[in-house]
């Protein structure tokens, strides 16, 4: 485990970049699966979006509350798609497979970056990036507790 303290927006969008290049060298053989934990406005959304920029994905990045999924054409190293999904409403891990979450764990193109990953951790592969974010209390500082980098 590792500990980040992210002072601001512009460190964030740094640790994105970090993030991906991590996310290119372990992800060789199964999907890229980053786990984002954290209580509500500890900046999950917030690290997706710099993910996004980082990517160059043009349209803006809205956490997938209600659609819970959603899916944008990359092209970063073996990712094809950057899958975006906000799991707080999941109240059961069946209701992902029935959205196809199965069979996008097994496509290596897929980026998965997955809001709330403890409401379906049963169903998360082993292999897997997890980001913990903490509000710290000053206000644009966030910390980040990483296992599986
Ligand atoms: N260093 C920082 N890291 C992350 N977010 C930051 C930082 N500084 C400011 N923010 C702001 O804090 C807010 C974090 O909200 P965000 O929507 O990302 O939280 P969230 O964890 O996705 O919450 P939710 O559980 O509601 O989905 C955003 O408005 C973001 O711009
Ligand atoms: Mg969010």
């Amino acid at each position: 485990m590792e500990n980040r303290i992210i002072p601001d927006l512009d460190s964030l969008r740094e640790f994105a970049k970090e993030v991906l290049d991590i996310s290119v060298n372990k992800f060789t053989n199964q999907a890229g699966v980053i786990a984002l934990n954290g209580e509500l406005g500890a900046g999950k959304t917030a690290f997706v979006q710099q993910i996004a920029k980082e990517l160059s994905i043009a349209e803006a990045i809205t956490s997938p509350t209600f659609v819970i999924m959603k899916m944008y054409e990359i092209d970063y190293g073996q990712f094809k798609q950057l899958i975006h999904i906000d799991a707080y409403r999941i109240e059961e891990e069946s209701e992902m497979l029935v959205l196809g979450f199965g069979e996008l764990l097994e496509d290596k193109e897929n980026l998965i970056c997955i809001e709330w990953a403890d409401n379906i951790k049963g169903l998360l592969p082993e292999n897997q990036i997890q980001l913990n974010f903490e509000l710290t209390g000053n206000k644009e500082e966030r910390s980040v507790n990483i296992y599986g980098n």
